[in-house]
Formats: structure tokens, sequence, C-alpha cells
């Protein structure tokens, strides 16, 4: 997720381009870049970092005059973050620039075929193929930029959010969506348009806006009518412009009240963006480069070792059953604070894997350097490209879940589970653990996911209401088996970290060695009883809380009769795989820990005592 910016018009574009970026630095923050025209030249300055160490360089490198320019603040996901990775980027023969927000998927494909037509390319990115590719068009199709954009855009698969800029042309800009955000500002009489990945960076110059549509692009010319065409077939469409009603903060929070409750509903479109381009379903293939160049490893595999900490270290827990289930290979997985100290046993037989959505936690980095000092290889699933645990791991895979702003981990999580159950259907299809028939079922059943979650999404208000009910509690049990005991331990922790209610996760049938004598009707029981998993087991769980005046909070199936006559509250999620299933029941354990403690008026994005990521021992 990055955050694009641009303006066209009759101001200094500098300060407009610079202030925007600052708003869009919550969207990413590796390295940040501006473009300028101040009428001759294309002025360009880009670095490595925030906004402010751009903000002190451009100050050295360029001009900052110009009345149209354009910027980023990126989140990377290919290329590691450095200056000549950061955008904008300029075309081969300097005229055309370009910032993106979004991944394509073929640049691979598209770069060789440049490269073969004479191209050089200075980055590892794919935006800069992108910038080229529009050039080899608009120069051998002889078309105007906004005709070899469209072809251009026709040719690539993934997403994105592009402005583009022609020194031959000044007073224009192209702007095209599909998969990524654009906002466009609309100044008085058109004399200035304001574009950007959210209305943040103009909401005090306008509140006149339009957002595009995916598969649109539109046409700006300074003091003319927007022209916003199908990309698929360059009908004209309809302008709709709407009259802004957000403030600033609200709009930076996607109008959601706490990043938290944003990043919870960005779930979908977050497992989206981390299967796009390894879910091949209509192929029947997962295509994960970092593991296909190391499959004989993972095949020769004895042990998988698994180290994280907190949420990341429920993550592994999932991976633990969804492994062993899956592709047959034992695993354990480990708190990598423990792990690092105990003086454990490894080989070269074993392959560590290291789960952190920061990739900065001190423990798991610890854990990471012990392991590769014994020998073993180790695989990391990051949030954060670059950063030093993805920099110390031997190989890895990046879940593209955006920055995680709230600290209490919720898209990290689902996206880490996407990312470890796509690696253990492939490593199955390897190993010839799984059948075919199942296999295809489980990519059809996994790409179906995000629309599961937004369903259970549609339930907050009831879940709400739940919450209104049980803010006074002092304790609260989660319990959970097979698949979704980890999914318990998570539902603890998220209410804990932001409530301050203390609560514990167990498995289901460890209740009768002990917690069952904690139960009366002061204590709250959430139970994962979803119909797959043990369902009849969990069910006489639940009659014996019910028996000792327990409330029960229970997370069902839909449709599911039985445990509704029992529970003192349901909450019901889309039918599934029993593997798949904790990508759909966290979500309710989410909302429910969100609303209690926002009913409690904790600090739900930066609780009391936690930092987002715990680089100290
Ligand atoms: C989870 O909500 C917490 N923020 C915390 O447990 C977190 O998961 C843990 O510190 C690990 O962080 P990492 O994934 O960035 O390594």
């Amino acid at each position: 997720m990055c955050g694009i910016t641009a303006y066209i018009g009759y101001r200094d574009a500098y300060p407009i381009i610079i202030n925007g970026l600052k708003r869009l630095e919550y969207r990413g923050y590796d390295s940040a870049g501006i473009m300028l025209y101040d009428g001759e030249s294309i002025n360009l300055s880009k670095t490595k970092g925030k906004v402010s160490i751009l903000e002190n360089k451009i100050k050295e490198e360029i001009s900052d005059s110009g009345v149209i320019g354009i910027g980023h603040t990126r989140w990377a996901t290919h290329g590691i973050p450095n200056d000549i990775n950061s955008h904008p980027h300029i075309s081969q023969s300097g005229n055309l620039a370009i910032v993106h927000n979004g991944i394509i998927e073929n640049y691979s494909a598209l770069k060789h075929e440049l490269i073969d037509r004479g191209y050089s390319f200075q980055s590892e990115t794919d935006t800069e193929v992108l910038i080229n590719l529009i050039e080899e068009i608009k120069k051998t199709e002889d078309v105007k930029l906004g005709k070899a954009v469209q072809i251009a855009l026709n040719q690539v698969i993934g997403a994105y959010a592009i402005a583009v800029f022609d020194k031959e042309k000044p007073d224009e800009m192209i702007v095209a969506k599909l998969g990524s955000p654009i906002a466009i500002g609309i100044g008085k009489d058109n004399q200035e348009f304001f574009i950007a990945s959210d209305a943040s960076p103009f909401i005090e110059y306008t509140k006149d806006a339009i957002y595009l549509e995916d598969g649109e692009m539109a046409i700006i010319k300074k003091g003319r009518e927007i022209s916003i065409r199908k990309l698929k077939d360059d009908s004209l469409i309809d302008a709709n412009v709407q009259e802004l009603q957000l403030n600033l903060e609200q709009i930076e929070k996607g109008g959601y009240e706490h990043f938290m409750l944003k990043e919870i509903h960005e779930q979908p479109q977050a497992i989206i963006d981390t299967l796009r381009g390894r879910l091949l379903t209509d192929k029947g293939i997962i295509k994960i480069s970092g593991l296909e160049n190391n499959m004989k490893r993972f095949l020769n595999a004895e042990r998988i070792i698994i180290v994280a900490c907190g949420t990341s270290w429920h993550a592994g827990l999932v991976a633990e059953y969804i492994f062993e289930d899956f592709a047959r290979i034992p695993v354990e997985v480990e708190y990598a604070s423990e792990f690092r100290y105990r003086n454990p046993i490894i080989t070269e037989k074993d392959i560590v894997i290291a789960i952190s959505q920061s990739g900065e936690t001190a423990d798991t980095l610890a854990a990471i350097k012990l392991a590769k000092s014994k020998g073993a290889f180790v695989f990391g699933v990051c949030n954060v490209v670059g950063s030093s645990i993805a920099r110390e791991n031997d190989s890895g895979v990046y879940t593209h879940a955006g920055p995680e702003i709230g600290v209490a981990s919720t898209k990290a999580f689902t996206t880490q589970i996407t990312v470890l159950t796509l690696i253990a259907l492939r490593l199955s299809r390897a190993k010839g653990t799984m059948t075919s028939a199942d296999y295809r079922l489980y990519l059809q059943e996994l790409e179906l996911i995000p629309k599961k979650i937004k369903k259970v999404l549609e339930t907050d208000e009831h879940i709400k209401a739940i919450a209104k009910k049980y803010l006074l509690s002092t304790n609260c049990l989660y319990l959970g088996r097979g698949y979704n005991f980890p999914v318990a331990l998570e539902g603890a922790l998220k209410l804990k970290e932001i409530s301050y209610i203390h609560a514990e996760g167990y498995p289901a049938a460890e209740m009768k060695h002990g917690p069952i004598a904690l139960i009366d009707d002061r204590m709250p029981v959430i139970v994962i009883a979803t119909s797959k998993g043990h369902y009849e087991k969990v069910v006489s769980n639940i009659q014996e809380i019910k028996s000792r005046s327990g409330k029960i909070i229970a997370v069902v199936t839909e449709g599911d009769t039985a445990v509704r006559e029992i529970a003192d509250h349901v909450i019901e999620v889309p039918d599934t795989e029993e593997a798949l299933t904790p990508l759909l029941t966290t979500i309710p354990l989410q909302l429910l820990s969100y609303h209690i403690a926002v009913m409690r008026d904790c600090n739900v994005d930066q609780p009391r005592n936690l930092a987002k990521s715990v680089t100290v021992e």
C-alpha cells in the first residue's frame, strides 16, 4: 500500500505535494520522492526513508518551483527500500514520469521484452517497467499519452493507481485505477486539480472530488472538464463529483474511528493482495518464488521449527496444524524468546520459519541468528519489505497486508495464515500428500475467503451489542479445538491487550483439567464451535459451562441450531473447510475485543505499556 499524490494548476506544486505526502505516510513510509516540472525540465528528488528526509534532501538537490508535480510515499513490495527503487520513476527518454500504488504481476515478462527493444533499467521495480512500456507504446504506435497509458494498462496484470506526466504535454496529467484507490480533487473552474490515494492531501483546497472506479482512467487538463474513460473500450463515463464530508483525521482512518477498526475491515482486501499472483485457481497452481527456489530443502526437511512472538506465534500454531495435516512434515512452534535461550537442538535438516509482521522483533531476530549459526535454513514470513528480519532470512515471502498501524495485530494475522496455508498446500502437492481433488477444493475455497470475511464483518452491529453486555467483565475464557485452539489464544490476546480485561485461551477439552473451576455467572466464555472440527465434543463442553451458569458467546457456522439452543449469544460465520476456519472465526473475536475496548474508553490504537514493534528484549 503506497501513497500517491499529484497537482496540476496555478499554485506552487511543491508545498501541496510535500504536505500531501506527509498525510499519506500512514499508507507507507519506506521511501518518498517528488517530481516537479518548472516549465523546462523535470526535476526529481527521491530518497529512502520518511518524507521528512525527502524534505531536507530536496532543498539541496532541486529547484522547488513549478505548478505541476507528482509525489509518492512507498510501502515496498518489489525491490528493497532504497533511493533508486523510490518513486517517481522516469522513462528512458526522460520525458515521462510516473507514481504508482499497486503491483504489476507480469512485470518480469514485460521487462524482458523492453530490454530486447533496447531499454535499460535502473531500479528493481515493476513501476519503472510500466513507465517504459507506456513510452514504447507512445513511440511505436505514435499515439498521445492517454492512449499509450490505456494500451499499456490493457497489457498489464495486477493492481494500480497511477499518475503519469509527459514533459511534451505539461498541461496534462493521466491517472488510472485498478484495485488501488484514486481520488481527484477539483478546483474552482477546473483551474487546478489534486490527485491522491485519498482526499487527505487536498481536503483544505476543495471538497469536490471524484473517486475513480476500477478500470477507469482520467485525462486531466488545466482549465478543462475532466474526461473519464473505461480502459477496456475507451467509452466515455460521466464524472460523479461528490462533496466530501470527512475531516482530515477521518480520511486517514478511512472514515473509521480507529486504525484498528480500519485494519479489521481491510482484511478482505489484504488477503486478496496477499493471494494476488500466487493463488492461480484457474490454472490450479500456487506460485511463491521464495518457496519454489528452495523446494528441495523443504521436501527433504526432517522438521519445520516455527519461531515468532505474540500474534505471529499464534499464526505459527495454526500453521503447525495445517503443515502436519496437509504436508505431513513434523512441525514445532516455539516462542522465539524461549527458543533463543534454551540451547535448542537444531540441524541442517531443519527448516526454521520465522513469522513477524514488523520484521523488527528482537527475540525473533535473535532466534533466526541462532538457527542460522547451527546450520538451519531460515524462511521468513514478513509484512515489511527490507526489514531486519526480512534481510536476515535465507529466503521468504511477504504478506501484502499494507502498513499495520494499530498496535493490536489483525490483518497481519490473517495474511500470515493465508501465506502459510499457500505454502502448506504447495508442499502437499509436491509431496503427493493431498489428492488433486482436495487440492483444487482448497484453492477454490481459499479464493472465496475474502468474500466470506466480508460477510462476517457485516455482523459488526450484532457483535457490538454483545460487547455491551460484557464490557465490565474482569475475566474471560476463550475455548477452541483443533485449528481453532490457536484462534482462542489469539482472541484472548486481543481482549487483554486493548481492553485490559484478563483473558485466557485454552483448548476446549482442557477445561476439565482446571479452568472449569473458574466458571460462574460472571465469567463470559467465548467458544469457537464451528460445524467442522470436533463439533459434538465442543457442544458438550458448552453444556458443561452452561450447567455451571457460565455465560456463553459461541462462534458458530451459519445455520447452526444445536449451539443456538444452549448458548447465550451466537455469532455466525460462513461454512468453509476446517483448515480455513481460523481466517473466519478470528474476525468476530477481533471485533468483540475492539468494541469492548472502545466502550471501556481504552486507547485502542496505542494501548498502555505496548509498542507496535518490540525491538527490545
Ligand atoms: C499482537 O496484537 C501484538 N501487537 C504483539 O503480540 C505482536 O504480535 C508481537 O509483538 C510480534 O510482533 P511481530 O509480528 O511484528 O514480530
